[in-house]
């Protein structure tokens, strides 16, 4: 699947080419998520840590692959606003930990009741469903845990870290975006509330992602607000080619199962606007992204390609 995401053609032809210097986006990309996975490895407990079947559950979901768009963001994101190699580490982990826990918990039976992610059978079906529920709890709970450690030098930075992730993670954002996501299906749901689910179920996180990148790397005030613009516009556009992809791709390519949302009565974009404009829109979202891009000091031109790659990605 990786393969995929990082063989995308037409990225020198689209014109995402760097404009301020070479860029070669696939070696990367390639740097970041080879970090990602060493990060992974590195800050989460040993498989074999007590007790085996959780520690085992936790690392079979977190270790089964994905894109890892988050933590590539807060990783390059930090590199951008001048972050000391590796110190951005952590935090991308932290978040990648509990975008996991998110899937673990939305693939359950009662939830959307998937049996496929990231090419693998669902945490519940390869181990059972209160394996998958403590599995998720412990990801919650571990990706705080690490930021309160790994930046315990810099308490301001860790307070920083810790109450960003915080407000992406919680009630009013991704878990709120999940409730409405439940609450609207089979429903006759406005636009308004599929913004407020994208907004929240998807978008948060990915604004969390950018900005501690930015924190990390002591960005200032207006390249924060920067950096949450720029993920506000990236994570609709992300859900949108999500629910396009849903509707459109199969399986085998998506690494879940397909058809999934019609099936469950989702709300989706693809529901409410149909495909050609669902498609639009998400071009509109990733081009607004790119703009807020270009207002950052330094080479955007990592994040750029990043923005176009995902916006026409196949999974
Ligand atoms: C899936 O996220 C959930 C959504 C917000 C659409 P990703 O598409 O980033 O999933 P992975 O991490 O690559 O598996
Ligand atoms: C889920 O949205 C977003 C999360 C916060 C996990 P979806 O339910 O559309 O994600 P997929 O399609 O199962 O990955
Ligand atoms: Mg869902
Ligand atoms: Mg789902
Ligand atoms: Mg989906």
């Amino acid at each position: 699947m990786a393969s995929l995401f990082l063989t995308r053609p037409g990225l020198r032809r689209a014109g995402f080419w760097p404009t301020q210097g070479p860029m070669d986006f696939t070696a990367t990309l390639r740097r970041h998520t080879a970090e990602t996975e060493r990060g992974l490895d590195l800050f989460l407990p040993p498989a074999t840590t007590r007790p085996e079947r959780l520690h085992a559950a936790m690392r079979y979901s977190v270790q089964a692959g994905g894109k890892r768009l988050r933590p590539v963001l807060t990783l390059a994101t930090a590199e951008l606003c001048g972050a000391q190699p590796d110190a951005a580490l952590a935090a991308a982990v932290a978040i990648e930990c509990l975008h996991t826990y998110s899937l673990i918990h939305d693939d359950l039976p009662c939830m959307d009741n998937d049996d496929l992610r990231r090419g693998r059978p669902t945490v519940h079906k390869q181990f059972d469903e209160a394996t998958a529920l403590l599995a998720g709890d412990a990801l919650l709970t571990h990706a705080f845990g690490l930021l309160a450690e790994s930046y315990a030098s810099e308490p301001a930075l860790a307070h920083a870290l810790i109450r960003e992730l915080a407000a992406a993670a919680g009630s009013q954002r991704l878990i709120g975006g999940q409730m409405e996501d439940l609450l609207a299906e089979n429903q006759a749901a406005t636009g308004a509330q599929l913004k407020f689910i994208h907004l929240n179920k998807t978008a948060a996180m990915i604004e969390a992602a950018l900005v501690m990148g930015g924190l990390v790397g002591h960005a200032d005030a207006a390249a924060i607000a920067t950096l949450r613009q720029v993920g506000r516009k990236l994570g609709l556009a992300f859900q949108i080619v999500d629910d396009v992809l849903d509707a459109t791709a199969d399986t085998a390519t998506l690494g879940k199962t397909a058809g999934k949302d019609a099936q469950a009565g989702k709300t989706t974009f693809v529901k409410l606007h149909g495909l050609a404009a669902s498609r639009q829109l998400a071009q509109e979202h990733s081009a607004a992204a790119t703009v807020a891009l270009r207002r950052l000091k330094g080479d955007p031109a990592f994040l750029l390609a990043l923005v176009e790659s995902m916006a026409g990605r196949s999974h």
